[in-house]
């Protein structure tokens, strides 16, 4: 299905923002939150994301008011979606190698982005509300008249393929190749194609909610900048349309009718809200003197985990940039981590892997796992002229984990695992006996 909405919407700019939003002037309550009786009738709803007594400055939480309250639904029957996991299921093998995988296909099977997603590699436990999945989408329809609630956690898309316009509560977005979104855990959202099918990748975070990362030294300036992130402004969904509501809830599926639309938010104010953010608004920081810096120059966003600087997840990007640096070996070290590290490529070229690593396609190298540039990158960059050399059109992203990945049965069994990833350093000889 396609629907004709791109350049017309409009956003809120901002991270963590207070935002207020009215799609019919007047349907925000003045000076309270829950009067006896809202502005057109509308059923004042809380949706909070943190527990209410969380620090003032990681609180989120936003007020809905809508046509009908989200307790309204039929009777929840199982739903099968059997590929997309949830944390570590059971002992599965945790792989000491470095592993890749080739984009996968689209099928002709009909799926939306609900029943076209894979769980690739997980850790953590959704319910304790801890770790992440790494997913894939392949979607080649959309999601019609069917809405998906996800309880066990905020979901990071990263499109690789194909526009998404999702629809949530909170309004309407439009996410292309080169920009992500992330989706609150708990807020109601559908996703359509308007330029036919979409492959992309998913955090599912199950852990504390993606922010800004501190900027120490750098300042109060750089990176992903709070003004580039947008929300949407309300959309309320009129008509009495059946749908489908979808809810993930501790890794099971369930499925219930709906007599009228979910997305019956007339106005809503607070600072939990879906985002979406145009990664070429990333403003870069790297060497130039010497050496580069540690990766975690390119996070765009981190969850934390309880322990300081040890992120639950950190979202990082390596987007097109200047390499400058002299006297230095200018792409990534040969590097053994404690952090957990999954990889994709959104367009271009990675520059550790200029041949192997295919948009579309992942690389997992879990801590303590050893890797660094193939053959023929350590070749190229040990003889190159250090002339400054831009970086263009390219955009990778890791999602970096305190917490081993531990890939799926289903990505292991998979036809895309590449079996021969290892023998990309297989040329990498001993120079000193020369
Ligand atoms: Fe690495």
């Amino acid at each position: 299905m396609t629907q004709a909405i791109d350049s017309t919407l409009t956003y809120q700019s901002g991270f963590g923002n207070e935002f207020a939003t009215e799609a019919i002037p007047g349907a925000l309550p003045q000076g309270r939150n829950s009067p006896q009786l809202a502005p057109f009738d509308l059923y004042p709803e809380l949706l909070s994301g943190t527990a209410f007594t969380a620090p003032r400055h990681e609180n989120r939480r936003s007020w809905l008011y809508r046509r009908q309250p989200s307790v309204i639904a039929g009777r929840y029957r199982p739903f099968v979606q059997t590929l997309w996991s949830t944390g570590v299921e059971g002992r599965t093998a945790l792989p000491p190698e470095p592993l890749r995988w080739a984009p996968p296909a689209f099928s002709d099977v009909p799926a939306d982005f609900v029943e076209g997603m894979t769980t690739l590699v997980a850790n953590g436990n959704a319910a304790m509300q801890a770790g992440m999945g790494a997913l894939m989408y392949c979607a080649n329809r959309s999601m019609e008249k069917r809405a998906f609630v996800n309880h066990d956690g905020e979901m990071l898309v990263v499109p690789q393929v194909g526009r998404l316009l999702i629809r949530t509560e909170m309004g309407v977005l439009d996410v292309k190749p080169g920009e992500i979104v992330l989706l609150p855990r708990g807020v109601a959202f559908q996703v359509t194609l308007p330029d036919g099918p979409a492959r992309g990748y998913v955090c599912e975070n199950y852990g504390a909610m993606f922010r800004l990362p501190e900027l120490g030294p750098i300042g109060s300036n750089g990176l992903a900048n709070a003004r580039d992130f947008l929300s949407p402004v309300a959309a309320c969904e009129g008509g009495e349309a059946a749908y489908e509501l979808v809810k993930k809830s501790g890794g099971f599926f369930w499925t219930a009718p709906l007599q009228s639309s979910p997305f019956n938010v007339v106005a809503w104010h607070g600072n939990l809200t879906p985002v979406k953010y145009d990664t070429h608004h990333f403003m870069t920081i790297g060497s130039i003197s010497f050496d580069h810096p540690d990766p975690s120059i390119f996070t765009v966003l981190t969850s934390p985990s309880d322990t300081p600087g040890t992120a639950n997840c950190d979202f990082v990007i390596f987007p097109p940039r200047w390499l400058v640096a002299e006297d230095t070996f200018r792409p990534p070290w040969y590097h053994r981590n404690i952090m957990s590290e999954f990889m994709g490529l959104v367009y271009g070229q990675y520059d550790a892997k200029p041949g192997g690593f295919q948009p579309g396609g992942a690389s997992l190298h879990n801590s303590m796992v050893p890797h660094g540039p193939d053959g023929e990158a350590f070749e190229k960059a040990r003889g190159a002229t250090l002339v400054p050399q831009k970086l263009e059109n390219t955009l990778a992203f890791m999602f970096e984990s305190r917490y081993p990945f531990v890939p799926t049965s289903t990505a292991l069994k998979s036809s895309t695992l590449d079996p021969d990833y290892a023998a990309c350093w297989e040329g990498l000889r001993d120079y000193s006996k020369n």
